[in-house]
């Protein structure tokens, strides 16, 4: 430290935050690549798509632990080499949206009590394709049918018809 006569706990404030800071470093070890990620959010991608939470939670899918976007899986990934990416942030970029994405949870907790998990429901009850999904059993459109199911509101028809969409892709 910079100051080594004068002991950390009478340190200055700054001095203190550096500390903190420090020990936050030692003690969560992926925090390198994950400094990486925000570092390069906040000056290469920030000024087009504003703030990492906010972007993924609109745009983006964690299914199975593959990001989804408007594109698929395989198709992102390589969309994401073309576009303002450092090849070396690729790994922590993807992670960091990943975390930050949408995924299945709402769906276990407030479906799956009568539909089990997502990949199940889709795999065994639905057709589905880029932009539309159908029922195997009656043939009925889906995003029709969310509408007049268990009272959901228009928001969370779409949210669930997107995501049975980007699970029913993502194989
Ligand atoms: C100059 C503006 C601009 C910058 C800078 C930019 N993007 Fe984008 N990005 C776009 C546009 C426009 C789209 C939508 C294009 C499309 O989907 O074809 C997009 C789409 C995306 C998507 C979603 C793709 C999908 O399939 O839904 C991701 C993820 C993304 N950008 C990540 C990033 C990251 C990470 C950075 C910084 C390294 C970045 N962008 C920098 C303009 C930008
Ligand atoms: C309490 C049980 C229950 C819950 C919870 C439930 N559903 Fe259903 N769901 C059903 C039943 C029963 C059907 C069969 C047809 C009907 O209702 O007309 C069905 C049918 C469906 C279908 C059409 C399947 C087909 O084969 O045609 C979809 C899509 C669907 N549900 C989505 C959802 C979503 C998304 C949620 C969570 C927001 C949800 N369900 C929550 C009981 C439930």
């Amino acid at each position: 430290m910079s100051q080594p006569d004068k002991p950390a706990t009478t340190a200055p404030p700054r001095l203190r935050g550096l500390i903190a800071v420090i020990a936050l470093l030692l003690i969560s070890p992926d925090s390198g690549a994950e400094r990486d990620a925000w570092t390069i959010w906040d000056s290469r991608c920030q000024q087009c798509h504003g703030s990492v939470s906010e972007f993924a939670r609109e745009r983006l899918w964690n299914i199975d632990g593959q990001l989804h976007g408007k594109r698929h899986a395989e198709e992102l990934r390589q969309f994401l080499h073309r576009h303002y990416i450092p090849a070396t942030a690729i790994q922590s970029m993807r992670e960091m949206l990943l975390a930050h994405a949408r995924s299945t949870e709402r769906f276990d907790s407030e479906c799956g009590s009568c539909h089990g998990t997502a990949a199940e429901f889709v795999e065994n009850s639905l057709w589905v394709r880029r932009d539309s999904i159908t029922s195997l059993a009656t043939g009925k459109d889906i995003a029709e049918f969310l509408s007049t199911h268990r009272n959901l509101s228009p928001d969370d028809a779409e949210f669930f018809f997107d995501l049975l969409l980007h699970v029913g892709n993502a194989r």
